[in-house]
């Protein structure tokens, strides 16, 4: 089997499950090389993902979490996300923004959500016509974060297209162009700074200028940061599982009939599925902080370990028949969040709003086809399609 899990080309029609498979089954932690960097282990297996994600001793998400050492902070010197930390800094770091996601904290914007859901929807039930992605999919997680951080709705859909560029692999974009959307968020976000500090609100860019990490206020670095990781992460991650989920209920109508006869009683473990199904985040990296054994490969000091989400969702010895899409799997266990101290912070926010778009879609839009095929992301790290023009009709 060839195995190419870094060319974005691999990714083009979703993830490669057949390289995962053959991985899983005859190199679980494969030594993978990569042209002009050290190369690193690919890790495949459910167990060892989930050890790597949690073991922060031995396995650090310091320099990067990217594979490529370069891709670092967007030129802002010493300072780093807080995806890119360790504990106890990142433990300081994480506890500055925590409260804001818990789940009551979710849980009270359930309502909101569930109103931009139908005005989403409102945008294009008249028009038989959409491009699912853009128009339906991308729209939630843009206005959400928009109003978590206080910003008017419109620059949130902005700041997702510029997502979009950072997360497409440097050789499919002309050159400079990710380096230069890294450069946008920054301009905004020193926006932001001066607009909240002048006018605060009750908004999470307002509480985060205004709390203290070891007794001092936040830096503008730090705070720029943040706001990347915050508008980064829960972009096209939240926006290819919907897009993506659908794709797979379309592949299966009996599943998609299903799911519709019960929306309240079925879509929460559907939505699991979805996610185990998609996986829209490829991989998060690690770094070894010294020589260490996993599954029986020697792990030296330095070297990058890569963590396989999609693969650890479809193992075998973890998941019973993987590869079949099961609405109502249960126990379901996946690890499309990660687990750990970088588990996703925005997991239950994430829901409410896929839940939501969902359960609206579903109910509002019948009749899908495709009118053109998928465009997926040029990506090895966020799975997912870019573009998914699809016909639809109101439902009766
Ligand atoms: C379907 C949607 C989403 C998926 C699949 C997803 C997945 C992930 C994954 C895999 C990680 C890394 C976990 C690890 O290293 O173990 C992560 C981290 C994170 N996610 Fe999400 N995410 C989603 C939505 C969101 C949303 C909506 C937000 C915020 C509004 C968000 C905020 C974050 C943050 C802040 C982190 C970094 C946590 C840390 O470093 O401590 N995510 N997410």
């Amino acid at each position: 089997m060839h195995i190419d899990l870094l060319s974005h080309s691999t990714f083009v029609g979703g993830q490669p499950h057949d390289q995962f498979a053959w991985l899983r089954e005859h190199d679980p932690v494969h030594w993978h090389e990569e042209p002009g960097g050290r190369g690193f282990w690919a890790v495949t297996r459910f167990d060892d993902v989930w050890a790597v994600d949690r073991d922060f001793t031995n396995f650090s998400s310091e320099p990067t979490i990217m594979i490529a050492d370069q891709i670092g902070n967007g030129g802002l010197g010493p300072y780093k996300m807080m995806l890119m930390m360790d504990p106890p800094e990142h433990t300081a770091f994480r506890k500055l923004i925590r409260s804001e996601f818990t789940l009551p904290s979710a849980k009270l914007r359930g309502e909101r959500i569930a109103q931009l859901a139908r005005q989403i929807v409102d945008a294009v039930i008249r028009k038989g016509e959409c491009d699912f992605v853009a128009d339906v999919a991308g729209e939630m997680p843009s206005f959400v974060i928009a109003e978590l951080m206080g910003l008017p709705l419109d620059d949130g859909r902005e700041l997702y297209k510029l997502t979009e560029t950072i997360h497409t692999s440097p050789e499919a974009l002309p050159p400079g162009a990710g380096a230069e959307a890294v450069g946008r968020m920054f301009a905004y976000g020193s926006g932001v700074i001066a607009e909240k500090r002048a006018r605060p609100g009750d908004d999470l860019a307002s509480k985060l200028l205004a709390c203290e990490v070891d007794g001092r206020r936040l830096e503008d670095p730090e705070f720029l940061l943040f706001f990347l990781l915050l508008v980064d992460a829960g972009g096209d991650t939240t926006r290819n599982l919907l897009s993506g989920g659908l794709l797979a209920l379309m592949a299966e109508p009996e599943k998609l009939a299903w799911l519709r006869a019960d929306i309240p009683g079925r879509l929460a473990a559907a939505r699991e599925e979805l996610l185990r199904w998609t996986s829209p985040v490829i991989y998060m990296r690690r770094t070894a902080r010294r020589e260490v054994e996993l599954a029986g490969k020697r792990i030296r000091e330095g070297d990058k370990v890569v963590m396989y989400f999609g693969s650890a969702n479809r193992d075998p010895a973890k998941f019973e028949r993987p590869d079949r899409l099961d609405l109502a799997r249960d126990p379901n266990e996946h690890i499309a969040f990660g687990t750990g101290p970088h588990g996703c912070l925005g997991q239950h926010i994430a829901r409410i709003e896929i839940d939501a778009m969902l359960a609206e879609v579903l109910a509002r839009m019948d009749g899908f086809e495709l009118a053109a095929e998928p465009e997926w992301l040029p990506s090895n790290f966020i799975s997912g399609p870019k573009s998914m023009p699809v016909r639809f009709r109101a439902a009766a």
